[in-house]
């Protein structure tokens, strides 16, 4: 075979994920021929192993007549923060994990989950949104991806993409219905495969939209990754902000930092004259941000385009940039930036993880210890007992 010839097989080698060949993306530097041994030169861009695993695997098959040695340059892997609790980090091509929560349902966590990850993308970002909740996954509705096919490279599956960001949800792997069946350590498993499984890129933001409350998708989360940041969305009438307060708690038990607040549903803009009038209140967010020593990221209005954006898949972030809800969006992606910036990139994983054992509730420990580079001082909450629900006594 002539260098030529071996370039062709190579052509027909698909970089895992893409559907381009490394020869089209100009992967291979050098190709060495002497007799019936050929030396390979590759550059990629992934430090993941399965990446080099796939390619060696198949430039033997295409090769397969051929004694054939292969170098394969890559990027030098992310630090692999250790998890206190695992001793991994599951995703560790992924810089910042974003936790978004809430102390009850209904709020608008996959609303702002998916305006704030636009947001960060319209503003540089590499994103990707992973929908944790297993039992009413509504990203893929609300990214306009409802009933899209997942491409699975390998045993592995590739995130869907819209608007930019990359995206992963159960609504996409399973038939609609099916998630009803899922319980406490199968939910524990499908979040975690939701990690490792996926050909997750390399990303500067991972939002992870939570299921509400506080329960076992948040601890196997922070037991999984290090999570960087905590945003708790919540409605500004005071009923819910009792419940937002388990939700910080909660961030403060996982010592998971709190980035900050959205205030949701913050005032009605009429259609029609455009006027803001106070339905479930405004700006009560500001003591409870206070308190926990960190800040509103945003108050976000009652808009109709909001929900509508949701329904048809067309977020207003993207559609209706200049809306006031879509600008509102925008600056709270830019504080959330910045305070991720602040978050030490060699923070030491245990400093944002639970310290408790595996199985046991975080909320157990009583009163988490404050941790070594912790951007805020969150209120110590009273007791043992969260009263979440989430298994404590
Ligand atoms: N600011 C807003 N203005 C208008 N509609 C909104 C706003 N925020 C959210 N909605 C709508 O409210 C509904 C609930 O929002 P969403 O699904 O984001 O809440 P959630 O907290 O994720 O709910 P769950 O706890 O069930 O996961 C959706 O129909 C959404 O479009
Ligand atoms: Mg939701």
């Amino acid at each position: 075979m002539t260098i030529e010839d071996i370039k062709k097989e190579l052509s027909n080698v698909q970089y895992p994920g893409f559907t381009k060949s490394i020869v089209d993306f100009g992967f291979v530097k050098d190709v060495q021929v002497n007799g019936n041994a050929c030396a390979i030169t590759l550059d990629i861009t992934s430090s993941a192993p399965e990446v080099e695993e796939a390619l060696r695997k198949d430039i033997a098959a295409k090769l397969s007549g051929l004694e054939v040695t292969l170098n394969i340059k890559k990027p030098e892997a992310p630090k692999q923060n250790s998890n206190s609790v695992s001793g991994k980090n599951m995703a560790p091509q992924i810089k910042k994990v974003v936790m978004v929560s809430s102390g009850k349902g209904g709020v608008g966590k996959s609303t702002t989950t998916v305006n704030l990850a636009i947001a960060a993308s319209m503003q540089g970002k590499r994103v990707g949104i992973l929908d944790a909740d297993i039992y009413g996954p509504n990203i893929p509705r609300m990214m306009g991806l409802n009933g899209a096919e997942v491409e699975v490279v390998g045993n592995k599956a590739k995130p869907l993409n819209a608007f930019g960001v990359d995206v992963m949800s159960m609504g996409n792997l399973m038939e609609e219905g099916q998630a009803l069946i899922w319980r406490g350590a199968m939910i524990m498993k499908a979040i975690q495969q939701l990690l490792r499984d996926i050909l997750w890129e390399e990303l500067d933001i991972l939002f992870i939209d939570m299921p509400p409350g506080t329960g076992d998708a948040q601890l196997t989360l922070a037991q999984s990754v290090p999570v960087s940041a905590g945003v708790n969305v919540t409605t500004p009438q005071h009923v819910a902000l009792d419940d937002s307060r388990r939700s910080l708690d909660m961030f403060q038990k996982l010592h998971i930092p709190v980035a900050g607040i959205v205030e949701n549903m913050s005032g009605f803009i009429c259609p029609s004259c455009n006027t803001e009038s106070d339905i479930f209140g405004m700006g009560t967010c500001d003591t409870l941000a206070d308190s926990y020593n960190t800040q509103v990221l945003g108050n976000l209005p009652i808009e109709p385009a909001i929900r509508e954006g949701g329904d048809a898949g067309k977020p207003v972030t993207y559609f209706q940039p200049e809306s006031i809800s879509a600008k509102r969006y925008m600056m709270a992606a830019e504080k959330l930036i910045a305070f991720l910036d602040s978050v030490d990139d060699n923070i030491s994983n245990e400093s944002i993880q639970p310290t408790n054992p595996p199985g046991v509730s975080a909320c157990s420990t009583a009163g988490a210890s404050s941790a070594a580079a912790k951007p805020q001082q969150t209120q110590q909450s009273s007791g043992g007992s969260c009263g979440t629900g989430c298994g404590c006594h």
